[in-house]
C-alpha cells in the first residue's frame, strides 16, 4: 500500500467493500437503511456496533448478524444525548478496539406546514439529525486520528438537492449534515480520515411505509417507483452497497463528496 493509503494495481482485493478487522458503528442500525448497512459491513468482515434508540431492536439486529456468522454488539443509544454516545462508543471499544468506521444514519423525519412547526419540534429534529451526527463524529474521530485512518459516512437526504415543502425542519437538518460533511472532510483529510455523505432518494424502508400509510408521500410507493428513472423504489441494500465502498480502502481518494443513490430521481 502507498503511504497515503492508495491501493496499487495488483495489490487490492477488488471485491469492493472489504472491511475485515475494522471496527464500525452504525447509528439507527436496527431498522431499514441502517440495518442493511450494519449487515453489509459485518458481511464484509467488520465488527459492528449497532446503535439504536430501540435497544431491543438493536439486540435483534446484532443477534441476526451473529447468526449469519458476523460480529456485532448492540447498544441502546439515543444520538440526541452525548453521554449515551460516549458510553456506547466505550462499550464498542472494550469489545472490539478503536473505532475506524462511523456511519451516521439515525434520523427522524418530519412533515408539517412551516407555520405550524414549534420551536420544540424544530429543536428535536435538529438535535437528532444534525447535532447527533456532530456528537458521534466528535466522539469517534480521536480513534481515527490516532490510527491515521478513518471513514465517516453521513446519511443525509435527497430532499437537500431541491428542497421539499412541508419538510423544512427535516431538510434544514439534513442540509446541515451536508455542510458538516464537506467541512469535516477538509479538516481531517490530512489525518487520513475521509468523510462523505449519501443522500438517499426514496428507499423502501419501515419509515417510508409508515409515511405511505399516513398518506404523507403524495402517492403510494408503487406510484413513486413508476416515476423513478430506473422504475423501482430503492432498497436499503442500495445504500448499504454504496456505504460499503465508501468505507473501503479503495475509496481513499473520495472525500467531501455527496454520493447520490436515488435511481436517477435527482441528478
Ligand atoms: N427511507 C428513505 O427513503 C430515506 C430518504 C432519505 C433519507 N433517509 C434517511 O435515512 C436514515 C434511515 O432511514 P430509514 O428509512 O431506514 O428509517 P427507519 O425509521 O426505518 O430507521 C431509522 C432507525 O433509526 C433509529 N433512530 C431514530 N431516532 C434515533 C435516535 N435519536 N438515536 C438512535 N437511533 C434512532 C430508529 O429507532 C430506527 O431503528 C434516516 O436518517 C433518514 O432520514 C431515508
Amino acid at each position: 500500500m502507498h503511504e497515503n493509503g492508495l491501493i496499487k494495481v495488483g495489490e487490492a482485493d477488488m471485491s469492493a467493500g472489504k472491511s475485515v478487522g475494522r471496527n464500525a458503528i452504525v447509528t439507527g442500525g436496527a431498522s431499514g437503511i441502517g440495518l442493511a448497512i450494519a449487515r453489509r459491513l459485518a458481511h464484509d468482515g467488520a465488527n459492528v456496533g449497532v446503535f439504536d434508540l430501540d435497544a431491543d431492536a438493536a439486540e435483534a439486529a446484532a443477534a441476526q448478524i451473529r447468526a449469519d456468522g458476523g460480529s456485532a454488539l448492540a447498544v441502546g443509544v439515543d444520538v440526541a444525548h452525548r453521554d449515551q454516545i460516549d458510553q456506547g462508543m466505550d462499550k464498542v471499544r472494550a469489545a472490539f478496539g478503536p473505532i475506524g468506521i462511523l456511519v451516521n444514519n439515525a434520523g427522524r423525519e418530519g412533515f408539517q406546514p412551516f407555520l405550524d412547526i414549534t420551536e420544540d419540534t424544530w429543536n428535536h429534529l435538529l438535535q437528532v439529525n444534525l447535532t447527533g451526527t456532530f456528537h458521534c463524529c466528535q466522539a469517534a474521530l480521536p480513534d481515527m486520528i490516532a490510527a491515521r485512518w478513518g471513514r465517516i459516512v453521513n446519511i443525509s437526504s435527497s430532499s437537500t438537492h431541491g428542497g421539499q415543502p412541508f419538510m423544512t425542519h427535516y431538510v434544514a437538518s439534513k442540509s446541515g449534515v451536508v455542510g458538516l460533511t464537506k467541512s469535516l472532510a477538509l479538516e481531517f483529510g490530512p489525518k487520513g480520515v475521509t468523510v462523505n455523505t449519501i443522500p438517499p432518494g426514496f428507499i423502501d424502508t419501515p419509515m417510508t411505509r409508515r409515511n405511505e400509510a399516513k398518506g404523507l408521500l403524495g402517492g403510494t410507493v408503487d406510484h413513486h417507483a413508476s416515476l423513478t428513472p430506473v422504475r423501482r423504489a430503492g432498497l436499503p441494500e442500495d445504500i448499504a452497497n454504496a456505504t460499503a465502498f465508501l468505507v473501503s480502502d479503495e475509496a481513499g481518494y473520495i472525500t467531501g463528496q455527496i454520493i447520490g443513490v436515488n435511481g436517477g430521481r435527482n441528478t
